[in-house]
């Protein structure tokens, strides 16, 4: 029997999404990774518990998460049962359609008839009633945006979920999105965008849009998947993402400038905080984000990240020399 830490709201930060009246732990939890098929159960619900017991009110999944695809959420859905339930009302689950999810015409993009049957199949996997958010994934260069826009619009009407986002749209997108769904009557409420101290595509645009807008974001990778921490430096563990993911590998780790990395480690240990905590630290810097979206692969990196909260806000020289150290 799972009983919730009392103290648990007492240290987590609530960020306002956006214009909204949703508000968000400052740190959320994502599924894409060690919540498959093939992963240990009994890891992934301590992981949600530990992260519930810090304050994390927010957990992030889509069809697509596993392997097999489908299988986070129906994880998810089983810890609910066992151990969320009672929670369910202070909780804030998303989910998204917009990869490839099933055979033939209708398993991807974004049309109405994907996202609404899309939707329907994550809910009974999860076996929730609703979800928070519901995600438009990515864009879809070839349905008419209006047609995506209504089925999100429909999702939110039908009880199917009670906000809705989108992930990797680019500002242009955003921007003509947030329009057409304001003019529906259900406001693009959050933005999930990829960024870390190696990647900020959002600054050249898109956080302009969002804050026009009146929209939220939540930060995805911002550990670029772990090459954020110090876990590379002297060698590739053998229980890494990057041993067992198609989306870091091991390559990719080699062909990194670990010198920078080991640059940025120096910071963080000056500030008294481990690499992982500095680079979430970064992500929330000046409160432009809502949210940063962590992944982890055992409750113990929870518990450091959550504590990247506890250190100040980086410094202009900080943020200075970290941009030295990058080239940026
Ligand atoms: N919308 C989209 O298109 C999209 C795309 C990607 C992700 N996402 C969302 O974003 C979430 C987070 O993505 P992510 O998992 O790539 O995030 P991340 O936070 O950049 O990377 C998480 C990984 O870093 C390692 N790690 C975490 N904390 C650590 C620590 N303190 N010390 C050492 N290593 C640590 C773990 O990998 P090890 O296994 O090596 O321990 C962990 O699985 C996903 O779960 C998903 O919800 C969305």
């Amino acid at each position: 029997m799972y009983n919730a830490a009392s103290d648990r709201y007492e240290k987590m930060r609530y960020n306002r999404c956006g214009r909204s009246g949703l508000k968000l732990s400052a740190l959320s939890l994502g599924l894409w990774h060690n919540f498959g098929s093939c992963d240990n159960y009994d890891n992934m619900v301590s992981m949600v518990t530990t992260a519930f017991d810090l304050g994390i009110t927010h957990f992030d999944i889509a069809n697509n998460y596993g392997p097999y695809p489908g299988s986070a959420e129906e994880n998810f859905g089983k810890i609910m049962k066992a151990v969320m339930t009672p929670y369910r009302d202070e909780l804030i689950i998303s989910s998204k359609a917009g990869y490839g999810m099933w055979d033939g015409p209708y398993g991807d993009h974004g049309s109405r008839k994907y996202l609404i049957a899309s939707c329907d199949q994550s809910l009974k996997r999860t076996g929730l009633e609703y979800f928070d958010i519901f995600y438009h994934h990515r864009p879809d260069p070839e349905t008419p945006m209006e047609e995506t826009a209504a089925a999100l619009d429909h999702i939110v009407r039908s009880g199917r979920a009670l906000y809705v986002g989108v992930s990797n749209y680019s500002p242009e997108q955003t921007l003509k999105m947030s329009q057409i769904l304001k003019s529906m009557g259900t406001p693009l409420v959050i933005h999930q965008p990829r960024y870390n101290m190696l990647e900020r595509n959002i600054e050249n645009g898109l956080q302009t849009v969002l804050e026009h807008e009146g929209i939220g974001s939540i930060s995805f990778c911002p550990l670029a998947q772990g090459l954020l921490t110090n876990k590379y430096l002297h060698g590739i563990p053998k229980d890494s993402r990057a041993t067992k993911s198609v989306f870091l590998t091991e390559d990719k780790v080699n062909n990194t400038d670990l010198s920078k990395i080991a640059a940025l480690d120096e910071v963080a240990e000056r500030r008294g905080q481990t690499l992982a905590q500095m680079a979430l630290r970064w992500n929330l810097r000046g409160g432009k984000l809502t949210s940063v979206l962590i992944g982890a692969s055992r409750p113990a990196q929870i518990v450091e990240n959550v504590k990247a909260l506890d250190a100040p806000d980086l410094t202009a020289e900080e943020l200075t020399e970290i941009d030295d150290i990058l080239g940026r």
